[in-house]
């Protein structure tokens, strides 16, 4: 996984859905009714397009070089191995003159983010819980699907998790030093960083036994609910490998995850390591900071909680 900055084409929501209109007639024979722009993080755009016979796809455009073939691939091989429904893929187009964006269409889910359903937040304890146990066993049969190395989900050529995230957390690090200096980052950030990458030897002192297959990105945007408030989908896998899969849990405490207590239902149905929160903390921030420099966009609300918590767990190591 390169830590640098990733270099990505421009493209408004109104060139999304224009484009998304082209490509599903290239790639259909239907007429298309409508077109709706559904959202997007750095470097993705989801648009939503309606034929006539009131079926729906989904077009996502991937503005990055090199995220089409992973994107797709790691799709594909997640739904055949995840116990919760993911969409499944229905074509892959390459950029050209025509659409000059790579993009690929995927099954609809109907419903909407976790994060959006106000109801599900605000509801008891109990059924807080059952969509808990629900989330949590469709990542854990993710988690299930081993390989006998860690790394790259095609070519995974580690020999232990120490092997594939200890260089990549170091590469964190010193590209956030770089930018602290240039004045681009806080140095507050980057000392925390730095403190606990002292204590690294101490928050993986736990060797990680299984290599599993993880979505990487399962966070509280990428959980899609129906209208009943019942679990639908995951969607969106991003970094997936065969990791540590504690490395799937930290996003479990971002945004509104905790008010699920995600990572705690997971740890008392399937158990986690002694070093748990230390890990979770680690992971989260460095992680955070990663996407900070890949994008250039750092989300404070998201960032300020993984420093204070860092901190926090740092005065016990
Ligand atoms: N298959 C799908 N079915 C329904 N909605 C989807 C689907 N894929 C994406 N979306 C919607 O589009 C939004 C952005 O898509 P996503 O794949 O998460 O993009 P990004 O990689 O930019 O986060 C999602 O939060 C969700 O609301
Ligand atoms: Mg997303």
């Amino acid at each position: 996984m390169q830590v640098e900055k990733i270099i990505s084409i421009e493209l408004t929501k109104e060139q999304a859905q224009e484009y998304a209109v082209k490509v599903a007639k290239e790639n259909t024979d239907k007429t298309v009714k409508l077109v709706k722009y559904m959202g997007g993080g750095s470097f993705g755009k989801a648009v939503k397009v309606t034929f006539e016979d009131k079926k729906s796809i989904v077009v996502k455009f991937l503005r990055a070089e090199g995220m089409l073939e992973k994107e797709t691939g790691d799709l594909t091989l997640l739904r055949e191995n995840c116990s919760v429904k993911m969409p499944a893929v229905l074509f892959v187009r390459h950029k050209d003159e025509r659409v000059p964006v790579d993009c690929y269409a995927m099954e609809y889910i109907e419903g909407k983010p976790m994060i959006y359903d106000f109801a599900l937040y605000f509801a008891s304890k109990k059924k807080r819980r059952a969509i808990a146990e629900k989330i949590t066993e469709g990542l854990h049969s993710l988690h299930e699907c081993k390989s006998a190395k860690f790394g790259d989900i095609h070519n995974p050529d580690c020999g232990s998790w120490r092997e594939f995230y200890k260089p990549f957390a170091e590469q964190i690090l010193v590209k956030a030093k770089e930018l602290a200096d240039k004045g681009e980052i806080k140095k507050d950030i980057v000392d925390t960083m730095q403190r606990a990458w002292e204590k690294f030897d101490i928050i993986f002192e736990e060797e990680v036994k299984d290599a599993c297959l993880i979505h990487g990105d399962l966070n509280v945007i990428n959980i899609m609910v129906d209208k009943s408030h019942n679990l639908k989908a995951f969607i969106d896998p991003l970094n997936s490998c065969y990791a540590d899969r504690e490395y799937d849990l930290f996003q479990f405490y971002n945004l509104t995850g905790k008010r699920f207590s995600l990572g705690e239902v997971y740890a008392e149905k399937y158990g986690v390591s002694k070093r748990f929160y230390d890990k979770m903390a680690f992971y989260g921030l460095f992680n955070e900071v990663y996407c900070y420099i890949k994008s250039g966009v750092l989300v404070g609300f998201i960032m300020r909680p993984l420093v204070k918590n860092m901190n926090k767990r740092l005065k016990d190591l």
